[in-house]
Order: structure tokens, then sequence, then C-alpha cells
């Protein structure tokens, strides 16, 4: 140990380490043991994944432990009550829904059903890339629009380079790694039209966050039979990301096409854990006030060190940092904390996780140590 400097070390100590909540919030669950008994622990502050440090909510803690017993059964017997919910909450049918492994694996096997022939994905730059990235994997190209002078997707674009080739449109809103918010009833509008030409993908994982009232998702479209398909995780707002539970929103006959080519089950303590989660109301405010709270920290210091900063409709913010990322995020780790990856082109700007109060006081701290 003695010969790890402590930058290596901090890096080290981040991979693979579970992290446990420290804050004050009276929801937070009881800090985990490992099976020596230890209580699991990070050394760093990771505010790197856009994760939730609020949770796990004592109710969800509990259904996923009483899962446990369940745990020697293979899990897809216990869709159903979770499905249910789902499609409830979503206010579609069960044959809407298709349950995945995170939603990430919803992503990538969309984009390996619609690439595996060729054509092109329309997209506008920097987006999350789960889908993109494995169209490529498979065959397909992308044809990446610029972003417009707010950081958002320029849908105008998109629309003109809908061609013969296009198999789909992807569209991330709120976006990552931006946190930007499309106009509701242009994309709206944009998602009804583009959808008689070619498929359109919704990724909406951060839709939780959105406080705009009466905010359009997509999935009205999916009730009225268009080529549309939404993507919706248990990661952020719920903060289940270890578990992984997410789910498409789409026709039942797309979602008829996509199921056989699933690979993974979601895990019985997952499927445990999102119906619990959606009956856990107070947890579901809680996290999304925590956030709201962190995103104004995050502002309040952009503003006062004068970093330009997204308005953020997401669990985390988009920063300029006035220098290049790589540095950075090498001054940050030093600092102990983890900060975003880069998103070219735009490397001197820095994706922000929220993290609980000692997290965003740890970061602000490091803000001031690295601009002071
Ligand atoms: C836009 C977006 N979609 C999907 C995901 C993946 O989430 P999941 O944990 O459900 O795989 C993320 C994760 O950060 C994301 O930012």
């Amino acid at each position: 140990m003695e010969n790890i400097n402590r930058r290596s070390w901090f890096k080290t100590a981040g991979i693979g380490a579970a992290i446990i909540g420290t804050g004050s919030c009276k929801l937070n669950a009881e800090p985990s043991k490992s099976s020596a008994g230890k209580v699991i622990t990070d050394k760093i502050i990771r505010l790197s994944s856009n994760e939730n440090r609020y949770a796990p909510s004592p109710n969800i803690r509990q259904a996923m432990m009483d899962a446990m017993d369940l745990s020697y059964l293979y899990s897809p017997g216990h869709y159903k009550p979770l499905i249910e919910k789902i499609a409830k909450k979503e206010g579609v049918s069960t044959a809407n829904i298709l349950l995945v492994s995170g939603s990430n694996e919803g992503l990538r096997l969309t984009g390996l059903c619609y690439a595996m022939n060729g054509g092109e994905i329309i997209t506008s730059t920097p987006t999350y890339k789960a889908l993109l990235s494995y169209a490529e994997e498979f065959g397909g190209t992308i044809n990446k629009v610029d972003r417009d002078q707010d950081l958002k997707f320029d849908l105008e674009e998109m629309e003109k380079r809908v061609s013969a080739k296009t198999q789909m449109v992807f569209l991330c809103n709120p976006n990552n790694p931006t946190g930007t918010l499309l106009d509701g009833e242009k994309t709206m509008d944009f998602c009804d039209k583009v959808s008689e030409k070619t498929m359109v993908f919704s990724d909406e994982a951060y839709a939780d966050y959105i406080e705009e009232d009466n905010y359009p998702t997509m999935v009205p479209l999916v009730k009225q039979g268009k080529n549309v398909i939404v993507s919706r995780t248990f990661s952020k707002v719920y903060g289940m990301a270890g578990v992984r539970v997410g789910y498409l929103i789409a026709r039942p006959d797309i979602i008829k096409t996509m199921k056989p080519k699933v690979m993974g089950y979601v895990n019985m303590m997952g499927v445990y854990g999102a119906i619990a989660a959606l009956d856990d109301h107070e947890f579901y405010q809680h996290s999304l006030q925590k956030n709201k709270e962190a995103k104004q920290l995050i502002y309040d210091v952009c503003d006062d060190i004068g970093l330009r900063y997204v308005k953020s409709h997401t669990n985390f913010v988009f920063h300029q940092i006035k220098k290049d990322l790589g540095t950075y995020a090498s001054e940050m780790l030093d600092l102990g904390v983890r900060v975003g990856r880069p998103f070219p082109p735009l490397t001197d700007w820095c994706r922000i996780s929220t993290g609980n109060e000692a997290d965003m006081q740890a970061w602000k701290k490091a803000m001031y140590e690295v601009y002071g």
C-alpha cells in the first residue's frame, strides 16, 4: 500500500466497491454488512453514474430481503404482478410491457433488432449511447445531428434526414449527458410525424424528474398504435441501479418480436424490490426533493465560480469547467470526488451526478479548491 499514490488508491478503491448512504435522511436504510460482517464502504465520492444515494428505502430493502428466500427459483413466474403494476402506472395493457434487466438491456436489444440488417439510426449528439453503440456492433450506422445552441436535440434537422435508409430515430428526453428537456408539444408532433415513416425510440430514464406541469411522455403515441418505443427504469428515482430492472413500452406486436431476443431474466430481488418501489410514494417524493436540493447547490456553486451550466431535468447537472476534462477529473479525484466521463466533443464540460448532503458538501469543497 505504501507504494500506491493517493490518486491510484482512490481509483482502485472505486472499482467494484458498493456505496452506502451516509446522509442524514431518515428514509435511508441501515448500511449493509458484507459476508465478512464488515460494513461495505467506498473511499471516494462517486458522482459519476447518476445513481440515487438515498436508496434503498427501508420498504424496498425489506422487499428485496424477503425475496432472497425465493432466490432459488427462476424469476419469470413472478413477473406478472410487477408487469400489471407497471401497466397500471403507465395506463397501458400488460401486452405493451417488456420487462428487461435494466433499461440498458432494452436499449441494446432494440439496437440489435433494428440494426442487424444494416441501415441507419438518426440521433443528436451527445446523447446516451447504449442503443447506438449496440446498433453499430450489429452493422448499423449512426447519423449524428449536431445539438442546437441550447445543447438540445435539433428535431427539425433530424426530421429532414429521415430517408429510405432510416431504421429508427433515437431521442433521449430528458437527455443524458446534457440534462435538457425538449419542448413537450413539439416533441409529440415530431414523434407523431416521424413515426409514420420510421420507428421512434424515446429513452425516458429520467422522466420522473421532470417538473413541468402536464409534460407529455410519448406513451400516448404507443396507445394510439404508433411506431414508438419508450424505455423506463427503476435505477434512477427508485434507486435500484444495482438490481437491474427496466422496461420497454410498445405496441404488442413490437413487444412480441423483441421478447424472444431478451437475453437475461430480471432477478428475483429486483422483481420484488420494484413492486415495493411502485408503492413507496414517500420515498419517491423524498428522492425528488433531495435531488432538487442537490441540483440547487450545484447551480449556486457554478454561479459563484462563474461556470455555465444547463438547467437540469434529471439527477445530474452538465456544467462548463473551463479546462480539459481529463485534468479536471484527475484534480477532483485527488480530492476524493469522482466526476462524470468525457462526452466529446464537449470535453470542457462535465456531468456531475447529485449525491447525498455529505457528498454535495465534499464536491463543493473540492470545487473551491480546484477553482480557488
Ligand atoms: C438516458 C439513460 N438511459 C438508460 C440508462 C440505463 O439505465 P438502467 O440502469 O435502467 O440500465 C441510463 C443510465 O444512466 C441513462 O442515463
